[in-house]
């Protein structure tokens, strides 16, 4: 087995204020960037900050920036970078920071109620719902989410642009959006709920103008934009022109008023 001295630079401090701190730490055959901070936090930096739960890519909860690019340090190899590379450990840009590599994601749960939930057929008791394979597979990708937030934090309609949060649901909400639309058992519909107006109205869709950033983040390889983003701006455009559709509003709408 061998073994090497790394350099780190990692971001220390809190809302207030901070900087990058060097370090040296011993790096092992086999081992990923959390091993490293793990040691570091041993051995130099008791009181360093960093969340993570599974160490195994699936709680979502090691999201940081390594040499700036939105990843899990649990399953960023070192031997992804040279030995004589200085590795940059920040926290996740686009949230604010607690302390140390810990940031506050609790926009990612504030969107996520945001949405309303799956609407359960009138006619159909639990058991009784059947759906096509295919319908199946479909929302299965999106299902593979591990709510890291990697999408939302590189997703650069608020990445830098903290104004736009209010009115964007990000990547891994539009996508959930995008879910339940394509849903063959959804009846949201039939209780006034139209997800694709939302999805323009209340979400933000248009602000997406599918840079694809989200899906190359994302490490469960959900794509993100060709299956989700794209598929859901085309529902809402063709809601939006299909005069059919136009017809029917304005119709339901009379209706309303009389
Ligand atoms: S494709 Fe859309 S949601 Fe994804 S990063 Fe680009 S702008 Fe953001
Ligand atoms: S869609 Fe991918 S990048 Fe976004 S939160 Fe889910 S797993 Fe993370
Ligand atoms: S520690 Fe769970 S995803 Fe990294």
């Amino acid at each position: 087995m061998s073994s090497y001295e790394a350099r780190f630079k990692v971001w220390r401090g809190d809302i207030k204020g901070g900087g990058l701190k060097d370090f040296a730490v011993e790096v092992n055959d086999g081992e990923v960037v959390l091993d490293i901070i793990h040691r570091l936090q041993a051995t130099q930096a008791p009181d360093l900050a960093v969340r993570w739960n599974c160490k195994a890519g699936k709680c979502g909860s090691c999201s940081a920036e390594i040499n700036g690019r939105p990843r899990l340090m649990c399953m960023t190899r070192m031997s992804v970078f040279t030995r004589e590379e200085t590795i940059t450990v920040t926290p996740l840009r686009a949230f604010p920071v607690v302390r140390d590599l810990v940031t506050d994601v609790g926009f990612n749960y504030a969107k996520a109620r945001e949405v309303p939930a799956f609407v359960p057929p009138a006619e159909l008791g639990p058991g009784e719902y059947r759906m096509r394979q295919e319908d199946v597979d479909r929302s299965q990708e999106f299902r593979k989410c591990i709510e890291c937030f990697l999408c939302q934090d590189t997703c650069h309609v608020v990445r830098d642009h903290e104004e736009n949060k209010p009115a964007f649901a990000g990547p891994r909400f539009l996508m959930r959006v995008a879910e339940l639309d394509m849903h063959p058992l959804d009846a949201a519909a039939e209780s006034g709920l139209d997800r694709k107006r939302t999805a323009q109205d209340e979400h933000g869709l248009g602000y997406c103008n599918i840079t694809k950033c989200c899906t190359e983040v994302c490490p469960e390889g959900i794509k993100i934009t060709d299956n989700a983003l794209i598929p859901l701006k085309e529902r809402a455009v063709d809601r939006k022109y299909d005069p059919l559709v136009w017809l029917g509003s304005k119709i339901r709408r009379r209706d309303r008023e009389s």
